[in-house]
């Protein structure tokens, strides 16, 4: 079982899980990370031009940038964090690369991603160094669930090191009781995780 989640339907208590802090936000936009964590590399067998991306946990969108630059004018990424300073941050680096107008960048509260209007329209949903941090996993795996269309990929990534196998295979757990079915398994250096399918 993953530390803090108690049931999949009851939040699980806060105590240790850590959020990112928003000063941390800029770091996680450093152009050095791109040495070992390059967003093509990562992302390029997944995105493609037209798609409609969902990255809930973007941070200030050192991720949400490159997707839309690979989804292309008619692509669209649905950006979503907990924290409103990380939007601010992702949106004033969105508006300077000239990419504002293909990402929609929204705050959402805790244990609600916001996205029960549109179900069934996203195309790829990207979770990187996020879901460790997240309160209640069940909820939040099942809210994807819904937004993706059938065929519908999750692409979840977790930093080796940070988060152990255990929790990962736990969070896997998660997800397939969610309704994922497993479609791959991504080799990274220094991330592990999966990549999952809703069926058609
Ligand atoms: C370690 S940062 C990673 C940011 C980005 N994915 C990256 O790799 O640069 C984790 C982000 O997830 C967000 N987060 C944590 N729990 C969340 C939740 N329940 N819903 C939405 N965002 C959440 C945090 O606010 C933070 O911005």
């Amino acid at each position: 079982m993953i530390p803090n989640e108690s049931s999949h339907t009851e939040p699980a208590p806060s105590g240790g899980i850590h959020v990112c802090p928003a000063w941390a936000g800029p770091l996680l936009c450093c152009p050095l990370r791109r040495l070992f964590e390059r967003p093509e590399t990562l992302l390029g067998d997944h995105v493609r031009p037209g798609m409609t991306v969902l990255e809930p946990g973007c941070g200030m969108g050192y991720f949400t940038l490159p997707i839309a630059r690979m989804a292309g004018p008619a692509g669209r990424v649905v950006a979503v964090d907990l924290q409103p300073k990380m939007i601010e941050g992702l949106t004033r680096r969105a508006r300077r690369a000239g990419l504002l107008e293909r990402i929609e960048a929204v705050a959402c509260a805790d244990g609600d991603l916001g996205l029960a209007a549109r179900p069934g329209v996203v195309d790829l949903a990207v979770v990187i160094h996020v879901l460790h941090e997240v309160r209640d996993r069940q909820r939040f795996l099942e809210q994807l669930y819904d937004a993706l269309r059938p065929g519908g990929r999750l692409l979840l990534l977790e930093p080796k090191g940070h988060v152990s196998r255990e929790t990962l295979d736990a969070e896997l757990a998660l997800s397939e009781r969610a309704g994922f079915r497993p479609a791959g398994e991504p080799l990274h250096r220094r991330s592990h995780g999966a990549l999952l399918e809703k069926p058609r």
